[in-house]
């Protein structure tokens, strides 16, 4: 990618998201899974121009919010939107559990699939949304998984078949089962674990008369921030092999992956804006940090590292936002030539959870987004 001519056209700090590596992302997921339905988490990145590049692909989206479900029906184009209704039920999950009544109102207009893992949501979904499509999401282990989930979500599973069949008792439609096993997922037992548990549930509603239709096996899907990942086709055949030998070819079996289809299509290029020498090393202020693209640093726990374009002896150096925070600290410990001020530093697959919980605190702007491919 070529990236010090748009740095100098659009400045700096610049997020450049490819979304020919979007698309590959996508197709990657499509032929070594090809029995998952893949809806898009667009909480890992909602630039308008993903939703559009994936809506040409058919993808369906995670939407987390009411904002978030409307700016998907903004950016995919019209032609995917002529039968509105099909369109929300087919590529639409609200997968958040817990929704305010103001979004259930609003989404009762259509029929959507949503989430939900508690009696209270589901009174609420009875009185403000009663004609959606329900998924339990189940309380799985995220042992090993960056970021951690399941102390926020999910039913025990075995407490799910009693939920669930409240649920049809109240006369709504439950079409199956979530679970997310932690996001950046290392460890392919969580989801094997969560697949087994999955395939009791199915078996035990079966055996009360009620029948669960769909899968939804989240996100989790790992990227290759370094080399200890586990390899993507690895853990796409033990699932393949797991999803068929558990479930039969009725059962519909999605997924909502974010940062699998994000991650790697974006590159952040900053600039060098201050340095000093603080406790024998030296630090360098940068145009972009913690407040900004680099959040995921904080909520994301991905500790991303910087690279020059300048050759030169490598020395320790600490890399700091331009805000008037010290947490604004992006790294302690890189490896970097003596650099200058104006200097260019760019990171690498910084496409998800990064422009997303980006603020502008102290009043520094959001890196400019450009799309590229
Ligand atoms: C409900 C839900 N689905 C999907 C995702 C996307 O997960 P990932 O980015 O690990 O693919 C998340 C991430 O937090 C989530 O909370």
């Amino acid at each position: 990618m070529n990236l010090k001519e748009p740095a100098r056209k659009h400045g700096t700090p610049l997020l450049l998201i490819d979304q020919d590596t979007i698309k590959k992302n996508y197709l990657a997921l499509r032929k070594h899974l090809p029995r998952v339905g893949l809806y898009y988490a667009i909480k890992a990145n909602p630039e308008p121009e993903i939703i559009k590049t994936l809506a040409e692909l058919n993808a369906g989206y995670d939407v987390a919010s009411l904002e978030e479900y409307e700016s998907v029906l903004r950016a995919v184009p019209q032609k995917h939107l002529r039968d509105l209704p099909a369109f929300i039920y087919d590529r639409i999950i609200m997968a958040n559990t817990i929704k305010p009544i103001n979004t259930l109102k609003k989404m009762a207009r259509h029929r959507t699939l949503m989430t939900y893992d508690n009696p209270e949501e589901l009174k609420k979904i009875k009185k403000y949304c009663p004609d959606a499509g329900l998924i339990c999401r189940i309380k799985v282990a995220n042992v090993g998984s960056v970021v951690e989930l399941s102390s926020k979500f999910g039913v025990e599973p075995g407490d799910a078949p009693n939920l669930i069949e409240q649920a049809f008792k109240m006369g709504l439609t439950v079409e199956g089962l979530s679970f997310h096993v932690g996001s950046q997922c290392l460890n392919i037992e969580n989801y094997l674990n969560a697949l087994e548990a999955s395939a009791g549930i199915f078996a035990e509603m079966g055996s009360r008369g009620w029948r669960l239709k769909l899968l939804n096996i989240g996100g989790g899907f790992p990227v290759p921030y370094d080399d200890n990942v586990i390899a993507f086709t690895k853990l796409a055949g033990k699932l393949r092999r797991e999803i068929d030998r558990l479930f039969p070819k009725e059962v519909e079996i999605v997924a909502e992956p974010g940062r699998f289809i994000a991650a790697t299509s974006a590159t952040l290029v900053v600039s060098i804006v201050g340095k000093a020498r603080r406790d024998d090393k030296m630090v360098y202020y940068i145009d972009d940090g913690v407040y900004g693209t680099l959040s995921g640093v904080v909520f994301d726990h991905i500790p991303y590292h910087f690279r020059s374009f300048k050759r030169g002896k490598p020395q320790l150096s600490a890399v700091v936002g331009p805000t008037c925070d010290a947490f604004d600290t992006v790294s302690t410990s890189e490896n970097l030539p003596d650099l200058k001020i104006g200097d260019l530093l760019y990171v690498n697959n910084i496409g998800a959870y990064s422009s997303a919980s980006a603020t502008t605190f102290n009043g520094f702007p959001k890196a400019r987004i450009l799309n590229i491919n």
